[in-house]
């Protein structure tokens, strides 16, 4: 893992050579997350998405095996706090609004993938990141964060990947 010099402003680059490692960054992320914050996770399906969230309920001493929900699109886990799991891929644009989550926010922190899908109020204060399929098993990922959790949460990840927040 390192984090690529001139990353632009307010962007955390780094990459992983393994799942493991992946998920290694999500559980260091999970030390940082509180109830109310959103994770937006991106990228094509096999990017790594799914290991992420597992790595982030592993750091939030979440004992259930995180699984991709197939039909589901939300699952939770009990930890630290609580871990509102969404996979959004079979969301129909719009159809957000039926899942409660305004109500999900106030009782735990949201991680979601294909988390562009999410309503733009609950992408206002979050951490956005990226994957990118590279070569084997390498994954790269990008960072951004929205509003002040997203920047909480940006340096967290930033540190998490060995490099800063610039
Ligand atoms: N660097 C890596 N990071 C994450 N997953 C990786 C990596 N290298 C290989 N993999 C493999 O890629 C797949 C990623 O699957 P998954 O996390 O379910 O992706 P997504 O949820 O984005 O569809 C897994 O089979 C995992 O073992
Ligand atoms: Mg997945």
């Amino acid at each position: 893992m390192s984090a690529a010099p001139g990353a632009e402003a307010g962007t955390v680059r780094t990459r992983t050579g393994s799942a493991a490692a992946t998920e290694a960054l999500g559980e260091a992320l999970a030390a940082a997350l509180e109830v109310g914050d959103v994770v937006v996770l991106s990228g094509p399906l096999g990017a790594g998405k799914t290991r992420l969230v597992a790595g982030v309920a592993r750091g939030l001493g979440c004992a259930a095996r995180v699984r991709s929900p197939s039909f589901t699109l939300i699952n939770e886990y009990r930890g630290r706090i609580r871990l509102v799991h969404l996979d959004l891929y079979r969301l129909e644009t719009d159809d957000a609004d039926g899942l409660g989550l305004d109500e999900q926010l106030e009782r735990g922190a949201i991680v979601a993938e294909w988390g562009e899908k999410l309503p733009a109020w609950l992408r206002a204060e979050a951490l956005a990141i990226e994957l990118e399929v590279g070569a084997g098993d390498e994954r790269r990922l990008s960072a951004r964060a929205a509003g002040g959790r997203g920047a909480r949460l940006l340096a967290a990840f930033g540190a998490a990947a060995g490099g800063e927040a610039a």
